[in-house]
């Protein structure tokens, strides 16, 4: 662990060193009622996530990385608040943000966002697992309930704002990754403003603290 970059707040490393409901057991003998697993390039990390689905809600949620300290302490604060209180609906589940969690956390430093974004995201997968597992493919349709910033290659505002999430910091580097405005174009002025707008709100502070001030 590299001592110079510990400038992470005390939350980001209590579930660090003490991380909460990692799955300890074979998947297997787990048994859950849905799977998600999602890698991000920008950091090289794995990430699993386990779900137990009771009344539609999260009864249980387990979990297995490859990542950082970020990825961790992260995932173990996401699995903290999905379960806690007799766990989230599904509904609610599927809208937890890397901000939410990142707000919990007090924190993180902005070049060690985009590791928390693994959880959140192999959390929705998971719950589409589940979907499909049990024949919900219908609810599968919240996923893009965000505008359509680029209508050719089908690319909304959220898919913008979780690139920029990953590590995405221009125009260019985001059409390599979305295909975004490579048809008509005509969505580039507007692509270009989001993704200088989600920069300055994840990158510029030292500390990107969340939704709070
Ligand atoms: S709307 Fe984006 S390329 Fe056409």
């Amino acid at each position: 662990m590299d001592g110079a970059n510990w400038n992470y707040s005390d939350k980001v490393k209590e579930h660090f060193f003490h991380p909460k409901n990692i799955l300890e057991i074979d998947e297997k003998e787990y048994n859950a009622d849905g799977m998600g697993y999602v890698g991000s390039p920008a950091c090289g990390d794995m990430m699993k996530i386990f779900i137990k689905v009771k009344d539609d809600r999260i009864a249980d949620l387990k979990w297995q990385t490859f990542g950082c300290a970020s990825a961790i302490g992260s995932t173990s604060m996401l699995s903290v608040m999905v379960t806690e209180n007799g766990g989230m609906s599904l509904d609610e589940a599927w809208k937890l943000t890397p901000e939410m969690i990142i707000d919990k956390l007090g924190g993180l430093p902005p070049n060690k966002i985009h590791c928390s974004v693994l959880g959140d995201k192999a959390l929705r997968e998971a719950i589409k697992d589940h979907f499909k597992r049990t024949g919900q493919e219908d609810r599968i349709a919240h996923d893009d309930k965000s505008r359509i910033i680029c209508n050719c290659m089908n690319v909304t505002e959220d898919d913008i704002r979780m690139e920029v999430l990953e590590g995405v910091k221009d125009l260019k580097t985001l059409q390599e990754r979305t295909k975004l405005g490579t048809a008509c174009g005509k969505c580039i002025d507007t692509a270009k403003i989001l993704v200088d707008f989600y920069v300055g709100k994840y990158y510029t502070e030292e500390i990107y603290t969340g939704n709070k001030k």
